[in-house]
């Protein structure tokens, strides 16, 4: 009543389920039936990671058709494979009560936190020494290309993305990874998260089963579980996920792994543990999601071969991103796929938004071949491992509840143990009120880990994000507010 008559206008957010069955003192299930019917009838709708709102309701008759079109998510991908079999068909008013009662429970419990926007802090995680970044390098490149665009590049292109960046990515791929990838394999993406959330949508049936590492990059998870999937948290050791509690999960058809470096302990998978890893996904028909999200750095030792480098049974899907050497908002990324996926996710990629806006990936493939991209690199890995060398210098030692610094052999972050769940929030608490941003690691885990709470606390610090004396600043701020 209250949204037909106005009372409850358009794009009001409603409460979240929880708050809603609290307030009113009845059970949340009936609250979240409720919500699934309004969702059902078109009044209103849930935003990925946002909560519910109050729909633009739309003109009496036309209803049906935009439940219809909102929950078509997947089509036939024509691949003998396992790959998602979702039904090309549009399903009917009855059919989408079902999905969208589950999608919109999936997103409740899902809800995805913005990651910190901003200007850059000291220790802000998963951002690089971006202020280090050619911009006027990429102004004249990004200038010539307008100045006379090519006609043809202007009209819609391959949804796999543009030939010559395809090219030039599985170049350096085979160079710098020792992947025997070509050009034909590579799907450009808005971003890893782009990858990763494509892999979802097209290898995840609802109620398929889907490892990832626990703790473990929560962003990713929330794109398996969107898509339907009962998600596994699986044990990372000091050797990566662990591979015998893997084995151990009867319906799991999708593992997602952070190999070069795990995400947040820092972990480098061993070889071994590589080939346990590929060995389950042969012996399952199973697929590998490896997103090796920093890979550009490495300090010491020689970099391990990915598993997409190892892989003879084409299991592996690799996702990479040039957020971590360009900058995050650039929103650059690809896949590598195995051959018999690609059209499948070009084709899905094209039902989504055609293809990626042209000028980013035609300067990024300019940027790429003139050597500046690589040059880049160069310059980006030193900066992070002055940054780290910074951080690790002159971080407070003694501090109550507080483990010792790890070695930090990759990666633009490091995770340090603190004692009990309470100590972390108090640590991770002082340090805001001092402008220091510290992510607590219990935030990583899944929330119904059957590790003990204390057992999941600690620190995880970025390090690449500010220049040495602002972190040299924020260390001397965080020495006083700790002791
Ligand atoms: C493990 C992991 N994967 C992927 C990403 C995101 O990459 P993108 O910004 O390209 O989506 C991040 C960002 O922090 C990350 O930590």
């Amino acid at each position: 009543m209250r949204v037909l008559d106005g009372r409850l206008a358009s794009g009001t957010r409603l409460p979240a389920s929880r708050d809603l069955a609290a307030a009113l003192a009845i059970s949340r299930n009936s609250v979240v039936r409720a919500y699934d019917q309004l969702y059902a009838e078109g009044f209103i709708e849930g935003r990925v990671g946002d909560g519910t709102y109050v729909a633009q309701l739309p003109q009496a008759g036309t209803l049906s058709s935009k439940i219809s079109t909102k929950v078509s998510t997947g089509f036939s991908t024509g691949l003998p494979t396992a790959l998602s079999t979702k039904s090309p068909d549009l399903p009917g008013i009855s059919s989408s009560k079902v999905i969208h009662s589950g999608v919109l429970q999936r997103l409740e419990n899902n809800h995805l936190p913005r990651p910190p926007s901003g200007p850059p802090r000291a220790f802000r995680v998963g951002v690089p020494a971006f202020d280090l970044f050619p911009f006027d390098v990429w102004a004249k490149l990004n200038a010539a290309f307008w100045r006379k665009p090519d006609l043809r590049q202007l009209c819609y292109g391959d949804p796999a993305g543009d030939e010559r960046l395809r090219g030039l990515i599985a170049a350096y791929l085979r160079s710098s990874r020792g992947m025997q990838c070509t050009a034909e394999q590579i799907v450009i993406t808005s971003g890893a998260q782009q990858g990763i959330s494509l892999c979802a949508q097209l290898l995840v049936e609802p109620g398929d089963g889907v490892a990832i590492e626990n703790p473990g990059y929560r962003a990713a998870g929330h794109a398996f579980a969107v898509a339907g999937a009962r998600m596994h948290g699986v044990a990372v050791d000091s050797e990566g996920i662990d591979c015998t509690q893997l084995a151990a999960i009867n319906d799991c058809r999708l593992a997602y792994v952070t190999p070069s470096h795990q995400y947040p302990t820092g972990v480098v998978m061993s070889l071994a543990r590589r080939l346990e890893l590929l060995a389950w996904a042969e012996r399952n028909q199973g697929w590998i999601v490896e997103d090796d999200y920093d890979g550009e750095y490495r300090y010491t030792g020689a970099p391990l071969a990915p598993l997409a480098a190892l892989d003879r049974q084409g299991r592996v899907l690799y996702v990479g991103t040039f957020g971590k050497v360009a900058f995050p908002a650039l929103r650059l990324g690809y896949l590598v796929l195995p051959p018999g996926l690609v059209d499948a996710f070009s084709r899905r990629r094209a039902v989504d938004v055609r293809h990626s806006e042209v000028s980013t990936q035609v300067v990024m493939a300019e940027f790429m071949a003139a050597g500046h991209f690589q040059r880049h690199i160069r310059r980006m890995r030193r900066a992070a491992l002055s940054r780290r060398n910074t951080l690790l210098a002159g971080w407070p030692r003694d501090i109550a509840g507080v483990g010792g610094l790890p070695s930090v052999a990759a990666g633009l972050h490091l995770t340090v143990p603190v004692e009990t769940l309470a100590r972390e929030q108090e640590l991770v608490e002082s340090a805001a009120r001092v402008d220091v941003e510290i992510n607590g690691l219990s935030s990583y885990w899944l929330p119904d880990s059957r590790t003990p709470l204390d057992q999941r606390a600690g620190l995880v610090l970025g390090f690449a994000a500010v220049p040495e004396a602002d972190i040299r600043a924020a260390l001397g701020r965080l020495d006083k507010a700790w002791r």
